[in-house]
């Protein structure tokens, strides 16, 4: 790992990576620059058959992320506002839709654009000291990396409300209570956490984990009928495969799989 980095990329082991937004100082805040950097470090990753899960956390043992960086957007034109959120719009999408599972590892503050970069994680787990919340109301305006699209479709439209018309910031506790979060963990135990989860993931046939997530997310936004659809076409994908005749005949022979990725 190199100081100057803004992304710092750690494999934790074969096939699980690891990327840290690297601005502590400014509790990670996203600038342009950031975004920019973990955005080219995702598509390397995504390039590399080998890595099955890619972990997100902050550097840092006060923020995951605090914010959009509001020193850059300060004195933004209507132009630059747009462009700034159609960008982070993009990124938070692309890793939304990255074809191998993605952990948000939530060490501290998660506020604003460090919400939504966790929001488009497939799991969020948290730490004791975790923080959430749009503050952005506070500042004149209001969730611009999709807070406002993803956080009612998972804690509920009542919820996404009170939590962006008011800037109120909760703690893991809370947001695991309003479903925002799957887990909370010691502080001192994330990584060991996320990492072995992150394994275990990393453990299946990459094949069913990247049919399923695209299953899982184009399907949510369907009828059940044209779910239902793409469930029954990617399933019998499944079938083509030697990880399939593999995993089934490991479990008739009471005997662990070994998968690999064909
Ligand atoms: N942008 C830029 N800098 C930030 C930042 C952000 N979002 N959040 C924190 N920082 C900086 C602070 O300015 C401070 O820098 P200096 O040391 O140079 O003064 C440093 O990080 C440490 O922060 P604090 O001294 O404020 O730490 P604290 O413990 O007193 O407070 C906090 C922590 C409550 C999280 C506070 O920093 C805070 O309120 N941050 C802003 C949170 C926020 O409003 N986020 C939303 C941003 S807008 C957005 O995200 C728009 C969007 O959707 C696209």
């Amino acid at each position: 790992m190199t100081s100057e980095k803004l992304i710092l990329k750690e494999m934790k082991n074969d096939s699980v990576a690891l990327l840290k937004i690297n601005r502590p100082k400014a509790l990670n805040a996203l600038n342009v620059e950031v975004l920019k950097e973990l955005y080219n470090e995702l598509q390397e990753i995504e390039k590399d058959e080998t890595v099955k899960c890619v972990i997100i956390t902050g550097s840092g043992e006060k923020a995951f992320v605090g914010g959009a960086d509001i020193g850059s957007m300060k004195d933004m034109d209507t132009v630059e506002a747009r462009k700034f959120s159609e960008f982070g719009n993009e990124v938070m999408t692309y890793i939304e839709n990255l074809k191998i599972p993605v952990i948000a590892a939530i060490n501290g503050y998660a506020l604003g654009g460090g919400l939504e970069l966790a929001l488009s994680a497939d799991i969020r787990i948290a730490s004791e000291n975790a923080k959430f919340g749009t503050p952005e109301i506070n500042l004149g305006i209001f969730p611009g990396f999709g807070g406002t699209q993803r956080l009612p479709k998972i804690v509920g439209l009542h919820k996404a409300k009170e939590l962006i018309f008011t800037g109120e910031i909760i703690t893991a506790e809370d947001a695991k209570e309003a479903n925002l979060i799957n887990k909370v963990v010691k502080q001192e135990e994330l990584m060991e956490v996320v990492t072995k989860m992150a394994s275990k993931i990393a453990s299946k046939s990459s094949i069913p984990l990247k049919l399923a997530k695209q299953v899982i997310n184009r399907g949510y936004e369907e009828p059940i009928e044209t779910g239902s659809l793409m469930e029954t076409s990617s399933f019998s994908v499944c079938f083509s495969t030697e990880d399939q005749k593999e995993g089934m005949e490991a479990f008739l022979e009471n005997r662990k799989p070994t998968f690999k990725d064909k």
